[in-house]
C-alpha cells in the first residue's frame, strides 16, 4: 500500500505525497546539502512545499520530482533545500559558549590582532544572523578597536533566504529579547520593532553562501569555528567528514564549539579535546590529505 500525506491548503483540494515522491525528494535533499529527511518527516515535506507546488501551478509531487530532477532544475533545487532548512535560532543562544570567548579565548586572539596578527571566526550554518551578530558584540565589548584590526567573521548558509535577512540585520522585538539592553543601546539603531545592526557591528561579518557538503571557497586558517544546530539533520558519515575538514582548518590551540545535542564522533575526536560543554581545543594531531574538498 502507497503511504501518503495529505496538507489543506486554502479552499484548494489537498495535495498527498506517495512512497516514490517522497524517497526522489529525500535522496535529492541529502545528495544536495547532507540533510536526512526520515520518514516521519513526509508531513513536514508536504506542508513547507504545498504553497511552492500551487505557485508553481502543479498538480501533484510527481510533476514536481521531475522539475527538480530536470537538468535546468537547478534553481528550483536549491530552493526545495530552503523550504526544508530548519532556521531556528537566537542571539547569544547557549550562551556559555560566549562566556568562554569572553574569558578564554578572545583575549588571546586580540592580544595577537593588536600584534598585527590575524584572526579569523567562521559561522557556519549562520541562518538570520543571530549567531554572527552575537559574535561580533562579544567581540566589540572587549575590542572597541577591533575595525581596525585584522579580525573578521565569516557567516555562511546554503540557504539564500536567511542570508538576505543576516545581511540586513534587521530583527522583531522577539528576536531582540536576547540582546541586553546595553548591548541594543551600543550595537543597534532604532528602537522597538525597527532594530538594525549597526554599521560597526556588520562591517565585522562577512556573509556569504557556502554549502557545508560542498565546495568551500575558503583560503586561510580559521582560529574559532562556530558550527551549532547544523549537523544534527546530517547522517553519521556526513557529520565526521565535516569535523574532519574543520579540523584541515583549525590550527593545533584553535577552538571549534558545536550544538547542545551534537557530538563529535571517534574519527574527529583525536583532533579535538573537550574543554567544555560541547567545545573543543584543536589537538596538534595533522589531518589525512585524503580530507579533500569534494
Ligand atoms: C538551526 S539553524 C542553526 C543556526 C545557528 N548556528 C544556531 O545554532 O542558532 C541551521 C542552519 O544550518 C543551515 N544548513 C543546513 N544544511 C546546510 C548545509 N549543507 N550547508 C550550509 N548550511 C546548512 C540551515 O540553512 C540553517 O540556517
Amino acid at each position: 500500500m502507497t503511504a501518503s500525506f495529505q496538507a489543506s491548503f486554502g479552499d484548494s483540494p489537498e495535495l498527498s505525497i506517495g512512497d516514490r515522491e517522497f524517497a526522489t525528494l529525500a535522496k535529492l535533499v541529502h545528495d544536495e546539502s547532507g540533510i536526512v529527511l526520515a520518514d516521519a518527516k513526509r508531513g513536514l515535506v508536504v506542508s513547507r512545499l504545498t504553497r511552492r507546488l500551487r505557485d508553481l501551478g502543479l498538480r501533484n509531487f510527481a510533476q514536481y520530482c521531475r522539475m527538480v530532477q530536470s537538468e535546468d532544475g537547478a534553481d528550483e533545487r536549491a530552493k526545495l533545500i530552503s523550504a526544508l532548512t530548519t532556521n531556528v535560532t537566537k542571539f547569544f543562544r547557549e550562551d556559555h559558549h560566549f562566556r568562554s570567548l569572553e574569558k578564554q579565548i578572545y583575549p588571546g586572539l586580540i592580544e595577537r590582532a593588536r600584534g598585527r596578527g590575524r584572526v579569523r571566526v567562521w559561522s557556519a550554518g549562520c541562518s538570520t544572523g543571530e549567531e554572527p551578530y552575537s559574535l561580533a558584540m562579544e567581540l566589540l565589548e572587549l575590542c572597541p578597536d577591533a575595525a581596525a584590526l585584522d579580525i573578521r567573521i565569516l557567516a555562511t548558509d546554503i540557504d539564500p533566504h536567511v542570508l538576505a535577512t543576516a545581511r540586513a540585520g534587521r530583527y522583531s522585538d522577539s528576536a531582540m529579547a536576547g540582546v541586553p539592553a546595553g548591548r541594543r543601546a551600543r550595537y543597534f539603531s532604532g528602537s522597538a520593532g525597527t532594530y538594525e545592526a549597526t554599521p560597526a557591528l556588520k562591517d565585522l561579518i562577512t556573509f556569504a553562501p557556502l554549502n557545508l557538503v560542498g565546495h568551500w571557497p575558503i583560503r586561510g586558517a580559521f582560529d574559532v569555528i562556530f558550527c551549532r544546530n547544523v549537523v544534527i539533520y546530517f547522517d553519521s558519515a556526513t557529520q565526521e567528514k565535516l569535523w574532519q575538514r574543520f579540523a584541515s582548518l583549525i590550527p593545533p590551540g584553535g577552538h571549534l564549539f558545536i550544538g547542545h545535542s551534537e557530538r563529535l564522533g571517534r574519527a574527529a575526536e583525536r583532533y579535538f579535546a573537550t574543554t567544555g560543554i560541547t567545545q573543543y581545543r584543536r589537538t596538534e594531531v595533522a589531518v589525512a590529505a585524503s580530507v579533500a574538498d569534494p
